[in-house]
């Protein structure tokens, strides 16, 4: 199956056609996936945060997920992530195609290549996000009249807990634009086993500081409950208008390495 997608808080449930659950045996243990149809195309389905959200974001098997995509022959990643705005560019409700991550994740293993036998990888990263599938999420946005704002620069924290106002004022110093907690290493990852990757930040709630108002997780599934539907659409539009070969270079990322 050429296409996943990686359903981050809010996008747990897919209207899938002819679905069936299956694990998937990884390095890194069993993986649960989905697969069926949207639309007219085949899809791998993958709940980031496990069944009925119970995996918090620094606990995550980011590679067992990444890997069992792969050896389900998948090519191309979209995901979907909740992210808090630090910008005033970008507001409550908006999809943000983000071309840039800033990583402050501290305890995540953050590469398959541990030395020994899988070698070393210093994997490049100066496009994290697929430009090519970038480009034809924003033409499909673009097909279906929906606002896409290309181009943002992801903050990835550790949470699980939300950010001090400091520290958002230090990530807007930075030029950090949203704020969320699992698009790192999973862009990485996804490059390093050679499959092109882009990410829907969802824009749920201002952050910590620009907001005066607690933040709490009920409002960012609240904005997503809002969006689900749009999202979908999207999704089923990127997934149907595919083409065979992409022409970006994602599928050579780990060439050095020569591992896959
Ligand atoms: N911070 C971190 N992660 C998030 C946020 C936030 O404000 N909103 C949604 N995910």
């Amino acid at each position: 199956m050429e296409w996943a997608l990686i359903g981050g808080t809010g996008v747990e449930k897919l209207p899938l056609k002819h679905s069936s659950s299956l694990r998937v045996d990884t390095p890194y243990g069993l993986i649960s996936l989905e697969t069926g149809m949207l639309g007219e195309k085949s899809l791998v389905f993958l709940k980031r945060h496990g069944e009925g959200h119970s995996v918090p974001p620094h606990l995550i098997n980011y590679r067992g997920n990444i890997w069992a995509l792969k050896k389900m022959g998948v090519k191309k990643i979209l995901a979907t992530g909740a992210v808090g705005s630090i910008s005033a560019d970008f507001h409550i409700g908006d999809i943000v195609l983000v071309d840039q991550f800033l990583d402050f994740t501290k305890s995540r293993p953050q590469t398959f290549f541990e030395g020994g036998e899988q070698g070393v990888l210093h994997v490049d990263v100066s496009e994290p996000y697929c430009p090519i599938l970038r480009q034809r999420i924003v033409q499909c946005a673009e097909n279906l009249g929906l606002t896409v704002k290309n181009g943002g620069v992801y903050v990835c924290t550790e949470g699980p807990r939300f950010e001090t106002p400091a520290e958002i004022r230090m990530y807007k110093t930075l030029g950090g634009q949203v704020v969320g907690m699992t698009g790192v290493p999973e862009v990485v990852l996804a490059r390093e086993l050679g499959m092109c990757y882009a990410t829907l930040a969802l824009v749920t709630n201002e952050a910590a500081g620009i907001t005066q108002k607690p933040l709490t997780h009920s409002e960012v599934i609240a904005t997503m409950n809002m969006l689900g539907e749009t999202v979908a659409q999207l999704i089923e539009a990127i997934i149907d208008n595919d083409i065979e070969d992409q022409g970006c270079y994602c599928s050579t990322g780990n060439k050095e390495a020569g591992m896959f």
